[in-house]
């Protein structure tokens, strides 16, 4: 079937013309939904009723093998008792609102810090896809910043400063930040990795910068400058001009390549209204010829 895509932004999302992806198998399709991501790196789409299985299925066939070691893990089971879905919701196992200082959800509040997901793990995420379950009545967007446009606006010297630097990420950094604290055992099981700072797409070419708030040290560099470096890079990267804002509906499902973009969630009162998606997320492998 082909599809279409309505640009959302002028560098960073698209909405995809009615489709049910739950239905969708044919790998002539799936490519298109590929090529849709390497031009736009966020793609909405609506009404798209998954289970949680379907969810699995789905991002298995578009992409390959999915991420199973989130941070959270170290943290202990999720309440779906598998480690490929990300439970990104302020409730408890019983689906109750956690309450304002439970550790689960001073952990969740790491992802209003811009990131991309699984940066911390070699490889790292490729894409995304967010499952809208239960969205509350007030604003509670997830906003997607255009590291291509990012890159591409920095001044030529900048880009060559870049070229060959590495940076270590880790989900203990990013939640250090907000004041977390991990015990010793938790701490061995979340080293992070470390990942270039630039990326090339290798099917367009395009380069895009590659930053998170889990990224804990440049190597080679002296650590204030590093981290400083990296802090003006993502400032740089989320000025409104390369934001897409994602308002959220019933039965949305959003897809993008953390490779291209970064996200954070925005505020809202989460002891009063529950909200609840699901995440699954596939891993950088290379792609079959
Ligand atoms: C995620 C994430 C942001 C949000 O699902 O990886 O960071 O708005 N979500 O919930
Ligand atoms: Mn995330």
């Amino acid at each position: 079937m082909t599809i279409t895509i309505r640009r959302l932004h002028p560098h960073v999302g698209g909405e995809v013309s009615p489709i049910d992806l739950r239905q969708v198998h044919d790998r002539a399709t799936l490519e298109q939904l590929r090529a849709g991501m390497d031009e736009y790196g966020v793609l909405v789409f609506r009404n798209q009723p998954f289970t949680d299985a379907e969810q699995l299925a789905f991002a298995q066939r578009f992409d390959g093998t999915l991420h199973a070691k989130p941070g959270a893990a170290a943290l202990g089971a999720n309440r779906f008792g598998n480690d490929a879905i990300a439970d990104i919701s302020n409730v408890d196992n019983d689906g109750k609102i956690l309450k304002v200082n439970d550790r689960k959800r001073a952990y969740s509040l790491g992802n209003r810090l811009w990131h991309t997901d699984a940066s911390f793990q070699d490889p790292a995420g490729r894409y995304s896809t967010l499952s809208a379950r239960v969205i509350p009545k007030v604003n509670a967007n997830t906003e997607f910043a255009c590291m291509r446009a990012a890159y591409e606006s920095l001044p030529a010297a900048t880009q060559q400063k870049l070229e060959g630097l590495q940076v270590h990420h880790t989900i203990t950094r990013s939640r250090e930040i907000l004041g977390f604290t991990f015990s010793d055992e938790e701490k061995n099981k979340l080293k992070g990795a470390i990942h270039p700072m630039v990326r090339t797409n290798p099917r367009t070419g395009r380069k895009s910068l590659y930053l998170a708030s889990h990224a804990a040290r440049v190597l080679g560099w002296e650590v204030p400058d590093g981290l400083l470096f990296v802090i003006e890079l993502m400032e740089h990267a989320t000025q409104r001009q390369f934001v897409y804002s994602h308002e959220w509906r019933d039965g949305d499902f959003v897809i993008w390549d953390n490779l291209a973009t970064m996200h954070r969630a925005t505020a809202f009162d989460d002891i009063a209204h529950h909200r609840e998606l699901r995440r699954v997320t596939t891993i950088d492998l290379p792609l079959p010829v």
